[in-house]
């Protein structure tokens, strides 16, 4: 199958996805809620792009390619669209999120650095019961990673995600905190959180 990325012609395997295509092409757009290591998801839309003939802007991270796609990464309504939804992603955080998070880099890979809005903040809530893990809880976005790497990853199922728009969190067992839960301390869900809300107790000290 052949799709062009932002007029690049390259040839894929059947079953790709438009990001998968972006990066074999060397384009690509930010992503959050996507970890290589995981089902794509499809929740965040910060990886929104254009193809020809749509609609309107698709998630790269869950859309099939298809025979003749023409995909441009430099849509302006895509990459609107992205910015807005970081900077709302961002205006429900008490503090902005560390450097180094994959949320700070993203933010910054869009020129995002100030919500232009400020509405309801999540409120501090720190669950550290566990011996290994800190869960910030202000700090989730509730982009899934954490679950579907604990489902996916280790199979434990420990993690759920709970609540609806603002409410939306994560809670370990029957929100009894992690040691109390069927977690079996792999890291998994700290390691592939992008914006340090659950960490390994010994960052967090640092
Ligand atoms: S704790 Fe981290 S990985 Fe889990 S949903 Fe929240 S932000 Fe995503
Ligand atoms: S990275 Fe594609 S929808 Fe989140």
């Amino acid at each position: 199958m052949r799709v062009a990325v932002d007029g690049t012609s390259i040839e894929l395997a059947d079953g790709t996805t438009v990001l998968q295509a972006l990066r074999a092409a060397g384009a690509d757009v930010p992503t959050l809620c996507f970890d290589e290591r995981q089902e794509p998801f499809g929740a965040c839309r910060v990886c929104l792009v254009g193809v020809a003939g749509a609609p309107g802007p698709l998630p790269a991270c869950t859309t099939p390619c298809r025979e003749g796609m023409a995909i441009d990464t430099h849509d302006e309504t895509s990459r609107r669209v992205a910015t807005a939804i970081v900077e709302l992603v961002l205006s429900e955080l008490p503090v902005a999120p560390a450097p180094h998070t994959e949320l700070a880099r993203v933010a910054a890979s869009l020129g995002v650095s100030e919500p232009r809005w400020r509405g309801m903040t999540h409120a501090v809530d720190h669950d550290q019961r566990h011996p290994y893990l800190a869960f910030q809880r202000e700090l989730c976005i509730s982009c899934g990673r954490c679950v579907r790497a604990c489902d996916e990853t280790q199979g434990a199922f420990a993690l759920t995600a709970t609540g609806r728009g603002f409410d939306a969190n994560v809670t370990a067992g029957l929100d009894a905190g992690f040691r109390d839960s069927s977690c079996v301390s792999c890291g998994a869900c700290a390691d592939t959180c992008p914006t340090d809300a659950i960490t390994e107790n010994t960052l967090l000290e640092l």
